[in-house]
């Protein structure tokens, strides 16, 4: 049967690797829809689209060609033909990334991309921060996954360090936690659950506990 579960969060919450999991368990597809964010910051830095100027940012998010993998277990994105998986993780983009997620008409471009990609696999989680309140206000369960800061920037932290990302002081990494934080807020808050939202607060959970924790939101 068809079943959409959708999961938000701050950076450092653990959605990913919490929400690969629970697809797993659902037989269901995943969507990483901040790789999506990701792919146009990529885009725009590789095609040297001015970032100040919303409208050539837009018009480059929508003339993307973008292919991103949906399988759990493959983690692969394309753009162009050209792979980006990796590139999409580094310090350029994720500086970058969140000038480009403030533009409407890119929100409202990976929105529609996002609700095909949705109704095209059936079972889906998908993961991000404004899909339990925008892309799929009707899944069939809705999760806030939270922690707090102190504990995301820990796992940010973890998740650097296992990259080989080493030499980021815990100051760095606090004010780039926080920063982004700051700057996606205009986007999305997480102080509070949207209305019939199941909120999931990993910070006293490890990780099995807060997979089972989504899992009871999902079977609810
Ligand atoms: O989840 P991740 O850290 O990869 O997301 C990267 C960025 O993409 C976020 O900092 C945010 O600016 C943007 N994003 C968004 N809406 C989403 C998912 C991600 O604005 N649904």
């Amino acid at each position: 049967a068809p079943l959409v579960v959708a999961v938000d969060g701050p950076s450092g919450s653990g959605k990913s690797s919490v929400s690969k999991a629970v697809a797993r368990r659902l037989g269901a597809a995943y969507l990483d829809t901040g790789a999506m964010y990701r792919a146009v910051a990529w885009h725009c830095l590789n095609e040297g689209v001015d970032l100040s100027d919303a409208e050539a940012v837009a018009a480059a998010a929508v003339a993307m060609n973008l292919d991103q993998s949906t399988d759990p277990d493959v983690e692969a994105v394309r753009v162009g033909g050209t792979d980006v998986t990796e590139a999409i993780r580094g310090p350029e983009v994720t500086d970058t990334v969140s000038t480009v997620a403030v533009v409407i008409p890119v929100r409202e471009e990976l929105h529609r991309r996002q609700r095909a990609v949705i109704a095209a696999a059936g079972r889906m989680v998908a993961e991000g921060r404004d899909i339990t309140t925008v892309v799929a206000p009707d899944a069939h369960a809705r999760v806030l996954l939270t922690a707090s800061e102190a504990v995301r920037t820990a796992r940010r932290s973890g998740q650097l360090a296992a990259a080989g990302e080493t030499g980021v002081d815990a100051g760095t990494l606090h004010r780039q936690v926080a920063g982004r934080d700051a700057r996606d807020a205009t986007v999305s808050t997480f102080d509070r659950p949207a209305e019939g939202v199941a909120l999931v607060d990993s910070t006293e959970l490890d990780f099995e506990q807060t997979v089972a924790a989504v899992l009871a939101a999902v079977e609810d």
